[in-house]
């Protein structure tokens, strides 16, 4: 048998339940695989924090790391654009598969890194960084490769939504329900990126470029958070059996001459309580996709925390580690159309 190394770069919340669940199912991730995976090494930011594995697992170096003749698979989970995007690109180009939930960087490289992993033929996958545990990504890239999608619409960030469900349910604090949002490990390390939509303009934009195989990055996202979002909105929308949800929308806009465009825009939005996305609550997420021959599909279930997002991103390396081990590729990431970007008033 050939054993697969697995490098882990980033042990927050995420990483440190990838690395359980991989040292706890070692037996099952082996049977499926049909090879032993192991953990190379992880990389951590901080050295001297105390961490609940061996010691000489441990980095600080996630280039060295990677570079390891014994890595087959990179995990990526530290975040950010910098060092990620070139520990990522080195470890493509050498050979390895990566599995990445970095929502930032995708959103604004996913063309450079999806076209590095086609040239070296290696897997890029990265279901965990659009609605944790959900799968999303995968049926947009794979089960409804030969449909036309025409909207993908949903709630995309927990961290938002846990504030505006306890908000409307019970009048809690917007900055005392923020912070509980960051001890349950679904708020961002900087939260603004949640409560501005950064976070969930990121995904809008991973979402569109593969549900419409074109390039959307986030500058394309039209924007607005819930930081103007007051709990007497709250009321005035139960008061019309409305709720206010952070929604993500992305549709293909197609004029009277045939054209198509994209739009994309995340904002709060009053939806009527009998809406399916009026019942998504806590940190929970919910994505509506929309195809020509499919008709309405609907995914829900947990979309942040660190087990929820492990579990996508554990899928993705059984996927890559089979590969490995057996052959095989897939799903690429496609971008054949280019479709120009629909500004918010003309939607
Ligand atoms: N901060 C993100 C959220 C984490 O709240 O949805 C999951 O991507």
């Amino acid at each position: 048998d050939k054993t697969i190394g697995v490098a882990v770069l980033g042990m927050g919340n995420v990483g440190s339940e990838v690395v359980r669940i991989l040292e706890d199912n070692a037996a099952d991730l082996r049977a499926r695989v049909g090879a032993p995976v192991e953990l190379r090494g992880v990389a951590v930011r901080d050295l001297t924090r105390p961490r609940k594995i061996a010691q000489e697992l441990i980095t600080d170096d996630p280039a060295a790391l990677v570079a390891r003749d014994d890595v087959d698979i990179v995990v990526e989970l530290m975040g950010g654009i910098d060092p990620a995007r070139e520990v990522i690109r080195t470890a493509l180009q050498s050979g390895k598969s990566v599995v990445t939930a970095n929502k930032a960087l995708l959103a604004e490289y996913t063309g450079e890194l999806a076209t590095a992993a086609a040239d070296a033929k290696v897997d890029l996958y990265f279901e965990a960084a659009v609605a944790g545990a959900i799968p999303v990504v995968r049926p947009l890239m794979q089960s409804l490769a030969g449909d036309t999608v025409e909207r993908v619409a949903g709630i995309v960030n927990g961290t938002t939504n846990f504030i505006l469900s306890e908000m409307a349910e019970t009048g809690a604090d917007y900055a005392e329900t923020l912070a509980e949002a960051g001890r349950l490990g679904y708020a961002e390390a900087d939260p603004t990126a949640d409560v501005e939509g950064y976070d969930a303009a990121a995904k809008a934009a991973i979402l569109a470029s593969i549900a419409f195989h074109t390039r959307v990055t986030a500058a394309d996202v039209y924007r607005e958070g819930i930081t103007n979002v007051t709990p007497d909105d709250l009321v005035a929308a139960k008061k019309f059996d409305c709720t206010v949800k952070l929604l993500s929308i992305c549709e293909r806009v197609r004029g009277a001459d045939g054209s198509q465009r994209v739009s994309a825009r995340v904002y709060p939005a009053l939806i009527p309580l009998s809406h399916p996305l009026a019942t998504v609550n806590g940190a929970f997420n919910a994505v509506v996709v929309e195809a020509e021959n499919a008709g309405r599909l609907m995914f829900y279930g947990q979309g942040a925390g660190g087990s929820p997002t492990a579990s996508a991103v554990l899928g993705d390396m059984v996927m890559a580690a089979r590969n490995k081990v057996h052959g095989g590729r897939g799903p690429l990431e496609s971008t054949y159309a280019s479709l120009p970007i629909a500004s918010i008033d003309e939607v």
